[in-house]
């Protein structure tokens, strides 16, 4: 996810720029670059890869002012190059601009300026930005920034600065984070606080819908929409360093289960239009890919290929088409039946997976087309697909994978939604109340995150199990198999993921006296077969969680205990069940000592076969 960070005072720029640019590196990037009001002109110096490319050219020619921004830039709209990195200039260059988001309405905005003759350098939506700001600018930076935020849509952190105004740094904030890191005649903004803690304790969190002025002495921050002077908390921060990158959580992964909210949000932003009545994916160009296909291949490793389980049911429910989904590595030995009218799908979340790519060029070879799925835009699976939907979830550090998988399965939604508008397989009222649907996801999760209490109880009821049994039907199985695998990568405890109707023909026989079941029942016309296959565990002896929407008695009486979900269309529900069984994972290892981010044998990204 990109990173900000910002600073007027006294002290050379650059050097503050680029240790704050460093202090945020966790948040993975692809290119770097920082611009510095040199006291005539505003002087931007950015480059693809890591923040030292960026310092050695900085060596040569160093930038001298003590106003400017800078950004480390993760790819999202265009390719990692030196072209997109921001920091951003207007035609003139006298306007400099860094951005965190996605601005949902850019093409259209990029079109009129098109036809008003602006030049674009770059690929990025952020582009827009910048030139609609000199264009809206008419003496008053503040107010041509307030301007701008009517006229872009979407979610955006930005720094602004200009050269008419030099004494002040311009920063917004609508669903993307900033900081203000407020110091003694030096004030900074920043993506996130460990970019300021070098230089100040003292930061003030800004909230969707500020606009903050900063100048060397003086912080001032009023609403973009009522334009009413705002107080904002001055908050002292006594985190340290590696605290501050987890955000205060203890782990990468649970601030990770935590950003799942936002990284639905920015996944769906863009991609359903305003009347929220269609699926769009603009720019893409998917339909002379879907013409005429008649089989569809998911294929995909671990987790990315769990959500392709889930990919399955949706595809096939709502587009009426035959989707088979294959393991990565068993694809490219197996002589799949592919022709031209396959349409390949491969899921991951680096990109960068070896067997994965090599099922990619086995597809084509067949000749296939192949559409990816994935979180790094300028990965190889980017690259070598012929077309990309990107998961917007940001960086994933934690090699157990949560918001990768939560915003897979919502691609596969949109994708679902997409395939039946164009295939004519889907009731208009009836995809319009999914989409609504869709778009109540991010809340439904925030509600289940604000319970998460009783999981650290019920994990610690299970730390001593030697084995764990997960059980679902249809799609809930699919997502059993992901709860199954969360388990046993970071607690090492043996589990077990079954079609619960599968259970009677072999597994039963392993069921004793409070063996430990957790049973997914959220789908409603599985629900009363579900709740015989509990039963059936349940008379061997097994201790059952069950997870569910429905408040029935019948399922209160069949478990030893309930966890609520809210209520969604079935399809939907993996995306909200899958957060316990991630929370139970997570809270699980922590009990046992395990190290939750960086479990024992295995590799966030596997480039080997
Ligand atoms: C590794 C990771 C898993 C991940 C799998 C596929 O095994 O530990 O968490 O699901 O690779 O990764 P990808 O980047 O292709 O989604």
């Amino acid at each position: 996810m990109c990173g900000i960070m910002g600073y007027i005072g006294n002290r050379q720029a650059q050097s503050v720029l680029t240790n704050g640019l460093r202090k945020l590196e966790y948040r993975g990037y692809d290119s770097a670059g920082i611009a510095v009001f040199t006291g005539e002109t505003i002087a931007v110096r950015k480059k693809t890869g890591r923040l030292a490319a960026l310092e050695q050219q900085l060596a040569a020619s160093p930038l001298h002012g003590s106003l400017g921004i800078g950004h480390t830039r993760w790819a999202t709209h265009g390719r990692p190059s030196d072209e997109n990195a921001h920091p951003h200039v207007d035609q003139s260059g006298k306007f400099s601009i860094v951005h965190n988001g996605i601005i949902e309405n850019y093409l259209a905005l990029k079109r009129e300026l098109l036809e008003k003759g602006v030049t674009f350098t770059s690929e990025t939506d952020t582009e827009v930005i910048v030139h609609l700001l000199a264009e809206l600018y008419a003496g008053d930076l503040v107010e041509a920034v307030l301007q701008l935020t009517r006229k872009i849509r979407g979610a955006y952190a930005l720094g602004v600065i200009t050269e008419h105004e030099p004494d002040k740094l311009v920063a917004v904030r609508v669903a993307s984070p900033l900081i203000i890191g407020l110091g003694d005649g030096e004030n900074f903004i920043g993506s996130d606080i460990p970019a300021v803690l070098e230089y100040t304790r003292d930061v003030c969190i800004l909230e969707d819908g500020d606009l903050a002025i900063l100048t060397k002495d003086d912080v001032t921050i009023l609403n973009i929409d009522t334009k009413q002077l705002i107080n904002r908390e001055r908050v002292q921060i006594d985190w340290d360093q590696e605290q501050a990158e987890k955000a205060g959580y203890d782990h990468y992964m649970l601030k990770e289960i935590y950003e799942q909210p936002r990284a639905l949000r920015n996944s769906m932003a863009g991609r359903i239009d305003e009347a929220g009545k269609t699926v769009t994916f603009s720019g893409l160009q998917l339909r002379p890919l879907l013409n005429d296909i008649d089989k569809v291949f998911i294929v995909a490793c671990g987790t990315a290929y769990h959500a392709g389980l889930v990919g399955k049911h949706v595809i096939e429910r709502l587009a009426r088409l035959p989707v088979e989904v294959d393991v990565a590595s068993e694809f490219r030995y197996r002589r799949p039946l592919i022709s031209e009218k396959t349409l390949t799908i491969v899921v991951s979340q680096s990109g960068e997976t070896a067997d994965t790519l090599a099922a990619l060029r086995e597809a084509k070879r067949l000749g296939s087309n192949v559409l990816a799925i994935t979180n790094v835009v300028g990965s190889s699976i980017a690259r070598e697909a012929d077309r990309v939907i990107t998961t917007l979830a940001g960086p994933e550090i934690a090699v157990a994978s949560t918001k990768a998988y939560t915003t897979q399965l919502l691609v596969f939604y949109l994708l679902g939604i997409y395939l039946a508008q164009e295939r004519q397989t889907l009731d208009e009222q009836l995809r319009i109340a999914l989409i609504e649907a869709l778009q109540q996801l991010p809340e439904q999760v925030e509600s289940i995150l604000a319970n998460a209490d009783e999981i650290r109880l019920f994990a610690e009821s299970i730390k001593q199990e030697k084995s764990i049994f997960f059980i679902g039907r249809g799609i809930d199985y699919a997502v059993s198999l992901e709860g199954s695998l969360k388990l046993k990568e970071i607690s090492y405890i043996h589990s077990e993921a079954y079609a619960a109707g599968e259970l009677k023909h072999g597994t039963l026989a392993l069921i004793e006296e409070g063996t430990r079941v957790i049973a997914l029942a959220t789908q409603e016309e599985l629900y009363e077969k579900m709740l015989s296959n509990i039963k059936e565990v349940k008379a061997r002896g097994a201790t059952v969680l069950g997870i569910s929407s429905a408040k029935t008695i019948e399922l209160h009486r069949a478990v030893d205990e309930v966890w609520l979900i809210p209520s969604t269309y079935p399809l939907f529900t993996p995306i909200l069940s899958v957060i316990p069984l991630q929370l139970i994972a997570y809270y699980t290892s922590l009990a046992l000592g395990n190290d939750v981010d960086k479990p024992r044998n295995l590799a966030k990204s596997v480039t080997v076969e």
